[in-house]
């Protein structure tokens, strides 16, 4: 039987992903920090599970993960916070929460879930398109997703011994209730759904990197070949930053 683990599951992407999966027959642990969400979640399929913790507290992760009957094939590791610096303005404690959830959580969920890996284990990696190139005011979110993708590269190397497969997935700007908070454009901001679909499908396929919307992910990656300064140059006028 095929079950996959989602971290992250009680809104958004993560929600949107449990619900397609357990559509599609597979059993689903869903995991948050929410019990009530992950329950209103797990009330529209049998095949839903909730698990509640917080990906922050290792232990917790721990006890949760290590228990006897968690024993996915697929592991997506989405749960994931923005913050945003004001002005310039570098706050420690700023970048310590959105690294401890960001980083650190998939980190404690990699360690809690590594004893039950197996030439079979799927683990993706939910990163962002933010990663590509210096966005202004991302200077923690983006350096979290940064650190994110060289953590998965490099994994993909010292597991591949193992037989796990890994994926790096990098979406650009989904409609969730973490971009609603946001006050600037978002250029081809997709849907929930959308994005749902891209990352099932490319975790089928077993690809090492599912990015989208093709057309912004793409320009991203294409803008972060240029020289920095063009580089800087080009998303200041895109953003309308003018100092
Ligand atoms: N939306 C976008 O445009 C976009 C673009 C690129 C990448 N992403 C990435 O996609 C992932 C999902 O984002 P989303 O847009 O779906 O956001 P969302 O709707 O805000 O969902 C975030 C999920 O993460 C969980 N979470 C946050 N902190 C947690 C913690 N300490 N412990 C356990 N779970 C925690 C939340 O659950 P609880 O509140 O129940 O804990 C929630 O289920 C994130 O990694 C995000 O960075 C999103």
């Amino acid at each position: 039987m095929s079950t996959v683990l989602i971290t992250g599951a009680s809104s958004g992407i993560g929600a949107q992903l449990a619900k397609d999966y357990a559509a599609e027959g597979w059993q689903v642990i869903a995991c948050g920090r929410s019990l009530e969400k992950l329950q209103q979640l797990a009330d529209t399929s049998e095949k839903i599970r909730p698990l509640a913790f917080d990906v922050t507290d290792f232990q917790a992760t721990k006890d949760a993960l290590g228990d006897a009957s968690v024993r996915p094939n697929l592991i997506i590791l989405n749960a994931g916070t923005c913050e945003y610096i004001e002005q310039g303005k570098v706050d420690v404690a700023l970048f310590r929460r959105v690294f401890d959830v960001n980083f650190f959580g998939v980190l404690n969920c990699i360690e809690a879930l590594q004893p039950i890996f197996t030439e079979t284990t799927h683990l993706a990696i939910v990163g962002s398109t933010a990663s590509y190139v210096p966005l202004p005011r991302a200077e923690a979110y983006g350096a979290s997703k940064a650190a994110l993708s060289y953590l998965v590269n490099t994994l993909k190397m010292d597991l591949s011994r193992d037989g796990v497969t890994l994926t790096l997935v990098s979406p650009g700007f989904v409609k969730t209730p973490l971009t609603d908070k946001n006050d600037f454009a978002m250029p081809m901001r997709v849907t929930a759904d959308y994005a749902s679909k891209k990352i099932r499908k490319g975790i089928a396929k077993r690809q090492s990197e599912v990015h989208f919307p093709p057309l912004f992910s793409g320009y991203l990656k294409l803008l972060s070949l240029f020289p920095m300064p063009l580089q800087l140059a080009i998303v200041k006028k895109m953003t309308g930053k003018t100092k």
